[in-house]
C-alpha cells in the first residue's frame, strides 16, 4: 500500500516509517494522521514485521505539531472529537503488540512530542527538540500529552513544560528522562536500526508479553499489574521460545527462536 504522507520500508523484521511532509516540518494533517491509523493496523497485522521505527523527512523535523492550518475552524464539539480521534490513533500506536521506536531527528512539538510519547522508547539526534507549545495558540495538548508527559517526566516538570511551551534539547530531554539515548544525527537512523534489529533477534513471544506488562504499569494500580505480569510470566513459561532459550543457554549455544 502507498501513502501520500508516509514512506514505509520493512528489512528482516524491521519496518522504517518516515512522516514525509518536510516542506511542512512533517506537522500531522488530517491526512497523516488517518494513514497513520491505517499503516499502524497494517503494521500490526504484517507477520514480517516485529519492531518498529518512526521518524521524521528531512534534518530539520521529526513532526512539527498538529497541522496549524487545520485547527482554526473547530469550535466545542468539533475540537473534542477532534482530540478524541488523535488520541485514538495514538492509542493504537502504543497499544501495539511489537515495540515501536520514535528515532527524533528534530523539532517534536505539540502533537510530535505526543507521537513520540506514545512510541515505547525514544531515542534522539543532538539536534532534536521537544517541547508542547500548544499553550502559545491558546489551546491545551490534545492528543495525550497531559497524561502520557506527566507518567514519563513527572508530574512537576510536566506541568512546568505545557504550561511554559518551553522546549527542551536534545541533553536536556535525556537527563529527565525524555529520551534513552542521544546520538550524533548522521548515526540516528543507523543506532535506531541497530536497536530495531536487536529486538527483532529475539523471541518475540516474550517482548510481547515484556511490552504488554509494561503497559499494564501504566494503567493498572500496582497489585492489579503484579498479577497481570505473573499471568504473562505464566504464558512465557508455555511457550517454545521459552523452552528454546533455556535449552541454547545450557547447550552453550545461540538460541533459535520460532516466535510461538
Ligand atoms: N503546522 C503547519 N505548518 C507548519 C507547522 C505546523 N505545526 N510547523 C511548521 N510549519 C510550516 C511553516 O508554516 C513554514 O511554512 P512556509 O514555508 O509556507 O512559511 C514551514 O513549515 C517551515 O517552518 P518555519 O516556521 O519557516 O521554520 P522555522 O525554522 O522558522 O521554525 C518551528 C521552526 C518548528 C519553530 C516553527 O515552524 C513552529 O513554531 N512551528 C509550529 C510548532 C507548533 O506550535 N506546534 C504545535 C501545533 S498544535
Amino acid at each position: 500500500m502507498s501513502y501520500e504522507t508516509l514512506l514505509l520500508s520493512i528489512d528482516h523484521g524491521v519496518a522504517l516509517l518516515t512522516i514525509n511532509r518536510p516542506d511542512r516540518l512533517n506537522a500531522l494533517n488530517v491526512i497523516a494522521k488517518e494513514e497513520l491509523d491505517k499503516v499502524f493496523s497494517e503494521l500490526e497485522a504484517n507477520p514480517s514485521v516485529s519492531v518498529v521505527v518512526v521518524t521524521g523527512a528531512g534534518e530539520k523535523s521529526f513532526v512539527a505539531g498538529t497541522d496549524i492550518g487545520e485547527l482554526s475552524a473547530l469550535d466545542e464539539t468539533s475540537g473534542r472529537a477532534f482530540a478524541l480521534r488523535g488520541q485514538a490513533i495514538f492509542n493504537r500506536i502504543e497499544s501495539l503488540s511489537k515495540p515501536v521506536l520514535a528515532a527524533v531527528n528534530g523539532y517534536a512539538l505539540g502533537g510530535g512530542c505526543e507521537l513520540a510519547l506514545a512510541c515505547h522508547m525514544r531515542i534522539a539526534s543532538d539536534k532534536a527538540r521537544f517541547g508542547q507549545p500548544e499553550v502559545s495558540l491558546g489551546i491545551i495538548p490534545g492528543y495525550g500529552g497531559t497524561q502520557r508527559l506527566a507518567r514519563i517526566i513527572g508530574t512537576g516538570l510536566a506541568t512546568e513544560l505545557i504550561l511554559t511551551g518551553r522546549q527542551v534539547d536534545a541533553v536536556e530531554a535525556q537527563r529527565i528522562g525524555l529520551v534513552s539515548t542521544v546520538v550524533p544525527a548522521s548515526d540516528l537512523i543507523p543506532r535506531a536500526l541497530a536497536l530495531a534489529s536487536s529486538i527483532a533477534s529475539l523471541g518475540q513471544v516474550a517482548i510481547r508479553y515484556a511490552l504488554e506488562a509494561l503497559r499494564a504499569s501504566n494503567l493498572l494500580p500496582i497489585a492489579e499489574g503484579m498479577a497481570r505480569e505473573a499471568d504473562l510470566f505464566g504464558l512465557c513459561c508455555a511457550s517454545d521460545d521459552f523452552r528454546e532459550g533455556v535449552r541454547a543457554f545450557l547447550e552453550k549455544r545461540k538460541p533459535e527462536f520460532r516466535n510461538r
